[in-house]
């Protein structure tokens, strides 16, 4: 199969990119910064293309030159870059979406896989959110995620496009830089593990939901490869560690797998102050569940650790 991988040398993309070189699949990867590292290992075994999915021939010329018959799109700016820059953010993150939709539509590429947030939900939500919470984010990057839902259900409804959605709760592994309202839970397993002092910039109570990077490529996968008639609900959360632990119950673990890890508390008020308005602890994915058999491999901090590990000592410089 011709595989369309947009964003995949990116931290999720790049493990689709070997899952699909490993089954034989025929991968091209359109990405805007490919960063061959994450890659190196079946670089040799995929067609990467350097290009913007803000422009609408290149992504047509992508998917129509390589006759593709299923689009991965992973490439995206993530929650700080897009609220950083919120006008690269609607080019990229929306128009680029409309783009690859239009591509699937003129030249009938198959399956269009489309990984949303949990970002999309934000004020007037509760402890709970599941695929009928309502949807009101306040980021920029939530904003254009929630549109990009519905724009895909109509492509779906309208013209027939087998579009699917999934949405990520916060995604955590191995070598990510950017420091985002989130971020803190990797990074609380990456620094002890490789040997740094982590000063932690939310409250020790603090929780978000959060997903192993392998299962979210799963997910991806599981979604791609479902049945047709199995996808009624079209857009889903996705939930990974269940159940949704706080900063220190991380930490906890954290110590029982590096006994002198040097972990702080400084909580950062801007950061903070995000928390204040998002209040989803629970990420309801029973439709995900039910519709195509969704099921992490990763549920809880003790198995994410053991392979985060694995990871940083086997493949050390993928995650530079
Ligand atoms: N990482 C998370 O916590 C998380 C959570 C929810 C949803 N997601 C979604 O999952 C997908 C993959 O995220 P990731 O964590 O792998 O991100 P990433 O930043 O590692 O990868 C994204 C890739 O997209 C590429 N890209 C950016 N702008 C582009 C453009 N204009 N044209 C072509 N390529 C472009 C980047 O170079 C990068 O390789 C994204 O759609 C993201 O919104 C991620």
């Amino acid at each position: 199969m011709n595989v369309l991988i947009t964003g995949g040398t990116g931290f999720i993309g790049a493990l689709l990119a070997r899952a699909h070189v490993e089954r034989g699949d025929n991968v091209i990867i359109f990405d805007i910064a490919p960063n061959m590292s994450r890659i190196q290992d079946v670089a040799g075994a995929v067609t990467v293309i350097q290009g913007n999915l803000s422009y609408a021939a290149e992504v047509n010329n992508v998917v129509c030159d390589n006759r593709i018959e299923r689009i991965l799109h992973l490439g995206s700016m993530l929650s700080a870059p897009s609220d950083a820059n919120p006008w690269a953010s609607f080019q990229v993150n929306v128009i680029g979406t409309m783009n690859v939709l239009e591509a699937a539509r003129l030249f009938d590429a198959g399956t269009v896989v489309f990984p949303s947030t949990i970002a999309t939900f934000g004020l007037d939500t509760d402890r709970v959110a599941d695929d009928a919470t309502v949807q009101h984010p306040t980021t920029m990057y939530g904003c254009g995620k929630a549109y990009c839902e519905n724009l895909g259900r109509f492509y779906r409804n309208k013209f027939g496009v087998d579009f699917r959605g999934i949405r990520f709760p916060s995604v955590i592994g191995p070598g990510a830089k950017v420091r985002h309202v989130s971020q803190y839970n990797a990074w609380m397993i990456e620094f002890p593990l490789r040997g740094k002092p982590f000063e932690c910039f939310v409250t020790e109570n603090t929780k978000m939901p959060t997903m192993y990077f392998k299962d979210a490529a799963n997910a991806v996968d599981a979604i791609a490869s479902a049945p047709i008639e199995s996808i009624k609900t079209v857009n889903y959360n996705v939930a990974g560690i269940t159940p949704t632990t706080s900063a220190k119950e991380i930490e906890t673990v954290v110590r029982r797998h590096v006994p002198g890890a040097h972990i702080t508390y400084i909580p950062d008020p801007v950061i903070m102050k995000y928390y204040e308005t998002f209040r989803v602890e629970t990420f309801d994915d029973s439709r995900a569940r039910e519709e195509w058999g969704w099921c992490p491999a990763y549920p809880d901090i003790d198995t994410v650790l053991l392979d985060f590990k694995a990871e940083l000592r086997e493949h050390p410089d993928w995650y530079t």
